[in-house]
């Protein structure tokens, strides 16, 4: 076997700006690239991934898609990739070729592919948030003094990146969709799926929780991470997603609706979740709740 090689491979831009150039500019910083790599559960993970498996990559050809700075690139290429076909979008692909020539790899070409992570899943639980839901969205309608609670409405509709803390959660946490993303075609990113939430005990509930686990099946042992709030937190965080009216539950009571998620373009966000509906049964009365509730996640999904 020769030196492995990686070739990096960018894109054109356009005059007129679309949401993939808003996406791109994000990833044309460091800043994001050095936040990736200190998420210690996500790269020390693919790094024991590619290290700990090495007859995945070894001899094999490559394809990094959306290589960033290159880091996997180079574990596959250190792993005993026979080549590593990097594919970078944004500004950082120059930095890119520098870090694999700095660091003695030669730029060449590469053939064949391995998907890592190939599975991912989707899941849904609900919290109690009284103080952050006044500090993040109540905030508005009296600023030293003043009614800005115009603001509100939009505080509501773009939901919140942030970490939860496991206490917070009320009700168990619901599978929505499990993805083969090694298998995945244009279009399964959008679904919608129904949900069932169980209360592990009285309290009452502000929002719901989105979060993602991936799975790297192909490994002699199943490897993977969580970026749940029971989980050690990710640089990816959790997804809030505040209801206008707070719920009162009481323990053994369900809430059951259903979520859409799709990817929206137009806004330059990368994923939509609608909260469609959802109904709360308690062993006494039968609430039905209509909501309407539609949210954009800017910056956050699939790093
Ligand atoms: C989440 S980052 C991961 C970077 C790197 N793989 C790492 O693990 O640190 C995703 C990268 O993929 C790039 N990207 C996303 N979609 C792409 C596409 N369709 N073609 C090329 N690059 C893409 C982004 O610009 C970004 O740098």
């Amino acid at each position: 076997m020769g030196e492995p090689d990686v070739s990096f491979f960018g894109c054109d831009g356009e005059d007129d700006k679309t949401s993939a150039d808003y996406y791109f500019d994000s990833y044309s910083h460091f800043g994001i690239h050095e936040e990736m790599l200190k998420d210690v559960v996500r790269t020390k993970t693919y790094q024991n991934v590619i290290y700990r498996n090495k007859f995945l990559f070894q001899n094999k050809v490559v394809l990094s898609m959306g290589a960033g700075t290159g880091i996997l690139s180079l574990f596959c290429a250190k792993a005993g990739a026979a080549h590593v076909y990097a594919v970078e979008c944004s500004h950082m692909a120059d930095m890119a070729k520098q870090i694999v020539e700095t660091n003695g790899l030669p730029d060449g070409e590469v053939d064949d592919g391995v998907m890592l992570p190939d599975e991912a899943s989707l899941y849904l639980t609900a919290i109690e948030d009284a103080e952050y839901k006044d500090d993040k969205i109540e905030f508005w309608s009296n600023v030293y003094g003043f009614d800005m609670s115009c603001i509100k409405k939009q505080a509501m509709m773009e939901p919140l990146v942030d970490t939860v803390d496991q206490k917070q959660i009320v009700t168990n946490c619901h599978l929505l969709k499990t993805m083969d993303i090694s298998k995945m075609v244009p279009g399964d990113a959008s679904f919608t799926a129904p949900f069932k939430l169980i209360a592990e005990r009285d309290d009452y509930i502000h929002a719901f929780v989105v979060y993602f686990d991936v799975s790297f099946t192909k490994c002699h042992k199943l490897m993977g991470f969580s970026t749940g709030p029971r989980s050690r937190p990710t640089h990816w965080k959790q997804t809030v997603l505040y209801l206008e009216d707070v719920l009162t539950i009481c323990e053994g009571e369900t809430i059951i609706g259903s979520m859409t998620v799709f990817p929206e373009k137009e806004k330059h966000i990368r994923c939509m979740y609608f909260i469609n509906s959802i109904q709360l049964f308690s062993s006494h009365v039968c609430f039905i709740l209509s909501l309407m509730f539609c949210a954009g996640v800017r910056e956050h999904i699939y790093k």
